[in-house]
């Protein structure tokens, strides 16, 4: 049975006593005597009976009045609270009294109006860094944009240009365009990436024979560039990833290697258990002089050395890696030891490939 209506009935049935009780004691002492003293006509008799049991009625109601008078106050109390967070104090919380279903309501409210703050926030950070992003872009954006337009209208002047000189002002143009082409590439998939309703498509995959393929595809390209590859993976382990986005967050860490490694180095790639987790890390080397945010590494935008800003990348590479690994639960992070730069990429393994190898 519900507190409240017991706590009900139980100030009803004193109310009705307590009411019963005055009824009989003022019959009995008052009453009764006037009555046989004056000898009453049945009309006033009447009257006086309809008297008393309006007597009796409105001390039932002030009696019951006052034994539920505290709960009446913490009703006005909570439709005042809610009220309140109604207009917008969002957060806004009832003091919870007793146990009963007022209590349950006070409760109730709190919670409700806690989570509204929560997302309230939540809503105003999105709008927040969406804002942020759409400063950024537009500065992005623009910076090889104004190139652009004013090397044409260079080539379009032809002013005392020889063919030379107007080759060079094409191959920054092109260079510009291909780079905004990327740039909204990557903002595209990045967007598309943060949206709540983008789903991974997962399977079941062996993780060295993956980080081989990619790995081994790369080699000549690093090779190139003066940097060896040296491997050390764990044996097989698999993870339930989605192998498209997983191997762009490998082939963004071994192009990064590719263009900010101190040449001639070695990238170190390693693969070893850790608890229920995988972790792959790539090592490689910089300049002991690099000046660096490792924190920031993953923020949107960040380039570590301003002054190669353009002909490197848009700054969006580890922060799409690091929404795609999160979207793994998993968990990516780096750390510089001087010249050593190491990304730890942790990624939870399958149940049955726990169990295989207990
Ligand atoms: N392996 C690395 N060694 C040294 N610096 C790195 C390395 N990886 C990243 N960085 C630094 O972090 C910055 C951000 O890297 P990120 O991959 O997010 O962007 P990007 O390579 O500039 O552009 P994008 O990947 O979008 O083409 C780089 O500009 C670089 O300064
Ligand atoms: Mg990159």
């Amino acid at each position: 049975m519900k507190r409240i209506s017991v706590k009900l009935l139980f100030a009803m049935i004193i109310s009705f006593l307590v009411a019963n009780l005055t009824f009989v004691l003022f019959a009995r002492f008052v009453l009764n005597s006037y009555i046989q003293e004056k000898n009453l006509n049945v009309s006033a008799y009447n009257l006086l009976a309809f008297g008393l049991i309006s007597i009796a009625v409105v001390i039932f109601v002030l009696v019951f009045l006052v034994l539920i008078r505290s709960h009446i106050r913490y009703l006005k109390e909570i439709s005042e609270q809610v009220q309140k967070i109604s207009n917008g104090d969002l957060g806004a919380t009832i003091h919870v009294r007793g146990k009963d279903e007022l209590a349950e309501l006070s409760q109730n409210i709190n919670k409700m109006s806690a989570q509204l703050r929560t997302k309230f926030n939540r809503e105003r950070e999105i709008e927040q860094a969406k804002n942020e992003l759409i400063s950024s872009v537009s500065h992005d954006l623009r910076t090889p944009l104004t190139s652009i337009v004013g090397y044409l209208n260079l080539i379009k002047k032809r002013e005392n240009s020889d063919d030379e000189t107007l080759d060079s002002y094409l191959y920054i143009v092109d260079s510009k365009a291909n780079y905004l082409t990327d740039l909204i590439e990557e903002l595209f998939d990045y967007t598309k990436l943060t949206s709540p309703d983008f789903k991974l498509q997962r399977n079941e995959v062996d993780m060295k024979r993956l980080l081989q393929q990619v790995i081994g595809e790369y080699e000549p390209i690093l090779k190139r560039e003066g940097i060896d590859v040296q491997t050390s993976f764990a044996c097989e382990w698999n993870v339930f990833i989605d192998v498209e986005k997983m191997v762009r967050v490998f082939q963004n860490l071994l192009e990064n290697a590719k263009k900010y490694s101190r040449k001639p180095s070695v990238l170190e790639v390693n693969q070893e258990i850790q608890g229920d987790s995988l972790v792959i890390s790539f090592t490689n080397s910089i300049n002991i002089s690099e000046k660096m945010e490792v924190e920031k590494l993953f923020d949107r935008f960040y380039r570590g050395d301003e002054s190669r800003t353009d002909a490197n990348g848009s700054g969006l590479g580890l922060a799409i890696a690091k929404q795609i690994i999160q979207l793994h639960q998993g968990d990516i992070r780096a750390e510089r030891q001087h010249d050593k730069l190491t990304f730890f990429i942790k990624l939870p393994l399958t149940q049955e490939s726990l169990e295989n190898h207990k």
